[in-house]
């Protein structure tokens, strides 16, 4: 296939570029310097000259504290920015690939989300991601949406900050009322490539098996790296972040799992890989 990601420079969309080359797909990858996704003629002459089979969207507006005070330019990329990029697709008759997230979940239920489970975005970046959704279903009917969670990979973000934390013996705090699914972006761009290969349509979820609290994701990884050191638990009303985030965002894999006849590995797996620069 003929793969255009977009959002290439990011966490996400460097690892399903690099895991669709591993595969043998053609893939052009785009930064924000190659294609603004909030110019609309601009996706459009873009991705009707590379004639993609497919289009990878991963470009995102992520900054989810920050949206909350820059709404109008988190809708612009999240919103609006997907319903260019699946109009350009629907035009050159590509599949469109859009990443979304847990975070269009509420967190109230107690058991794991399934894709049709009732959306309750807490935060302005929930919201908007939760509108591309829409956008791209409507822009481009058949769309493959695909919600993951708590992604980590790469030299920035949670789990390194809190290893060099760590590592320099400097006290932690982390959230300990926040359960999720951690994700290595090498393992969510794989099983992404997977659902898209195998013609997937509608709503999917991608993330890592197991689940835990942000509190327990960093102890795992303290030990993992043989430091000795206490990591304070802390409520998310302590922490005090701008954006609310769902206290519960495990979502169900069963549907991704029986599509592709295999479990997601566990988190903890999942992490020692990572963090043994496999
Ligand atoms: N990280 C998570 O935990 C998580 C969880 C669930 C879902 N997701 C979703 O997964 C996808 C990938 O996220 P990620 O973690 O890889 O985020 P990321 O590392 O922040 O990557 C997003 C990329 O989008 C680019 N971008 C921002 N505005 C753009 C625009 N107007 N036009 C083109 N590119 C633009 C960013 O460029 P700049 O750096 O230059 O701004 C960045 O390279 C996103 O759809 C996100 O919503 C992420």
């Amino acid at each position: 296939m003929r793969i255009l990601v977009t959002g290439a420079a990011g966490l996400l969309g460097g690892a399903l570029v690099a895991e669709a080359r591993a595969r043998g797909h053609e893939v052009v990858g785009l930064s924000r310097t190659d294609l603004d996704v909030t110019d609309a003629p601009l996706v459009r002459r873009v991705v009707s000259r590379h004639r993609p089979d497919a289009v990878v969207h991963c470009a995102a507006y992520t900054a989810v504290d920050r949206a909350e005070s820059e709404p109008d330019l988190a809708r612009a990329v999240n919103r609006d920015g997907a319903r260019n990029v699946a109009t350009a697709a629907a035009e050159c008759g590509a599949e469109l690939l859009y990443v979304s997230t847990d975070f269009v979940f509420d967190g109230q239920k107690r058991s794991p989300y399934v894709p049709n489970d009732e959306t309750g975005p807490l935060s302005v970046y929930g919201q908007t991601k939760l509108e591309g959704e829409q956008a791209v279903t409507e822009a481009l009917p058949g769309s493959l949406v695909v919600r993951t969670s708590w992604l980590y990979g790469g030299q920035s973000g949670f789990v390194p900050a809190i290893l060099r934390r760590a590592a320099k013996g400097e006290g932690l705090r982390v959230v300990g009322d926040q359960r999720g699914r951690p994700t290595w972006a090498p393992d969510g761009a794989a099983t992404m490539l997977d659902l898209l290969e195998r013609g997937a349509h509608g709503v999917w979820h991608v993330a890592g098996g197991g689940e835990c609290t942000w509190l327990e994701l960093a102890r795992e990884a303290v030990r993992l790296r043989g430091l000795d050191v206490e990591i304070e638990a802390i409520s998310s009303h302590d922490f005090g972040s701008p954006a609310r985030r769902p206290a519960y965002s495990v979502l169900d894999l069963a549907a991704t799992e029986d599509l592709l006849g295999r479990r997601m590995g566990d988190w903890k797996d999942a992490l020692a890989r990572y963090m043994s620069g496999d």
